[in-house]
């Protein structure tokens, strides 16, 4: 059954994903990011920033929950909140290749919820996060 996104639920997600950032590997940044996904089946994954010498091979925290979510039971299911924090009081919105990865995976109203820089938290629905994202073009996709 779709879970509601309630403020108490909202709330254990954001501690899952506090929790999950305590384990970035971020020796590089310094910048510990945690994510938290919900899925329409009430599940719920977390996954943290794991950075490389080389940089650029960098996976964020969403994207490494989200192939640990698909790696564990497949791609039918949908996300209907995103939860994102850090352990550096800093604001995070998820980056653009986030967007474009969660895009394929996310409910039509699903929300994102990140820290805003201040102590607080700003919720925005994913589609005016991502306004015309990469989708697919073999089935006429239109925009
Ligand atoms: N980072 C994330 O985990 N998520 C984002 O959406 C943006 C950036 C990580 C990547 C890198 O380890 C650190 O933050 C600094 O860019």
């Amino acid at each position: 059954m779709r879970p509601e996104t309630t403020p108490e639920k909202i709330q254990e997600l954001q501690n899952a994903a506090a929790a999950a950032a305590k384990n970035a590997y971020a020796p590089y940044s310094g910048f510990r990011v945690g994510a938290a996904l919900l899925f329409d089946d009430g599940s719920m994954v977390t996954g943290c920033n794991v950075e490389n010498i080389s940089y650029g091979l960098t996976i964020c925290a969403e994207r490494a929950a989200l192939v640990r979510a698909i790696s564990e039971s497949a791609a039918q299911r949908r996300i209907v909140a995103v939860v994102i924090t850090n352990l550096n009081g800093a604001a995070s919105p998820p980056c653009g290749a986030c967007r474009q990865m969660l895009g394929e995976f996310v409910a039509e109203d699903a929300v994102v919820y990140f820290a805003n820089g201040q102590g607080g938290t700003r919720a925005v629905p994913f589609a005016e996060l991502l306004p015309y994202g990469f989708s697919d073009w073999k089935n006429n996709a239109s925009c």
